[in-house]
């Protein structure tokens, strides 16, 4: 019987630069860190593939709490990057990769070109399926004194200084800050990049305590997150695909197959989750799957790719 209803399943797999996943769902960067046992309950609850938290190249304690806050609509966060030291992230990522059954995405930061390049050469040696470049926090120093994602130029200086450092398959992922992100699209495209993720939080915002009249983030401002920032990613994601050829996860905002469908008909052709899993637990990846096929039978779609590009 089981058997049965697993072979009337639809197939909802999908590929990115040439790594197929058995469906669209991607566990955004950050939300539940880079630790072997968290990840890997992502993969076993049904993810497509998962995301480790921004690896950096020294230890950061991050910022005090509060770090998170909730709105209308998301949250607010300014964790700033806190992580173990590269040296200390790679056992951990070594244990990701032999435990995980599905592909896993190394999300790393650097605070300089040169040690994005040096940082990706030592990531490589573990073998992750893919390297996504966080080009795109607000709240890290670096050498130009901006986020390198907010110029077409520091983009592309990223992206060629991974990219000839390692042979693994590069993500690039893009910050919704910037009044163009075609040109941003287009310039890492044409810096080597293998795939582009979008977009990571929008901001900064503020939410103050009335009572006792500050901001409730220790770092004051953070970026925003949830369905508050869904329409924004999803015009990114429109016109990322309007511009570029190579793959686009969209990621902002989604919390239901709807949101899953709406994101692959502007172009993904897969979806990021984060604050979602805040509202539905884990099961939110299996659950999007779920609901994204019964989207596809009742309006008569047999593949996913019918969905890609869609409402172009
Ligand atoms: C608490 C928190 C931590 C995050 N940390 C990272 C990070 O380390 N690297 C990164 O690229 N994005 C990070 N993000 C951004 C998310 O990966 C995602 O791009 C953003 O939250 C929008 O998706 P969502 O609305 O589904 O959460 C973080 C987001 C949150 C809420």
């Amino acid at each position: 019987m089981k058997e049965n209803k697993l072979k009337k399943m639809k197939d909802i797999s999908t590929s990115l630069a040439g790594v197929k996943l058995r469906n669209p769902t991607i566990l955004a960067s950050g939300i539940l860190g880079i630790t072997t046992a968290s990840l890997i309950r992502i993969a076993n609850s049904g993810a497509g593939a998962i995301t480790t938290k921004s690896i950096g190249p020294v230890k950061r304690e991050g910022y005090v709490n509060p770090v998170i806050v909730e709105v209308p609509c998301g949250m607010l966060n300014a964790v700033g990057l806190a992580c173990p030291s590269l040296d200390d992230s790679l056992g951990g990522l070594k244990d990701t990769l032999r435990k995980a059954d599905v592909p896993v995405i190394a999300s790393l930061y650097g605070r300089t070109v040169k040690e994005f390049g040096e940082m990706a050469e030592k990531i490589s040696e573990v073998k992750p399926d893919f390297l996504e470049a966080n080009i795109s926090c607000p709240n890290i120093e670096n050498e130009f004194g901006k986020p390198f994602g907010t110029e077409p130029e520091t983009s592309a200086r990223v992206t060629e200084g991974i990219k000839n450092s390692t042979k693994l398959p590069l993500i690039v992922k893009l910050t919704p800050n910037v009044s163009d992100i075609k040109e941003i699209a287009k310039a890492v495209e044409s810096a080597g990049a293998d795939a582009i993720s979008a977009i990571n939080s929008y901001g900064p915002g503020m939410v103050i305590n009335i009572e006792t009249a500050i901001p409730v983030l220790s770092n004051k401002v953070g970026g925003l997150s949830g369905p508050a920032i869904k329409p924004i990613a999803v015009r990114c994601v429109y016109e990322i695909h309007e511009t570029v050829e190579i793959p686009i996860i969209g990621i902002g905002g989604i919390q239901t197959g709807r949101d899953a469908i709406e994101m692959l008909m502007a172009g993904a052709a897969a979806v990021g989750i984060g604050t979602g899993i805040m509202k539905r637990d884990i099961k939110i990846f299996s659950e999007i799957c779920e609901e994204i096929r019964n989207f596809m039978n009742s309006e008569g779609y047999s593949k996913l790719n019918e969905l890609i590009g869609k409402a172009h």
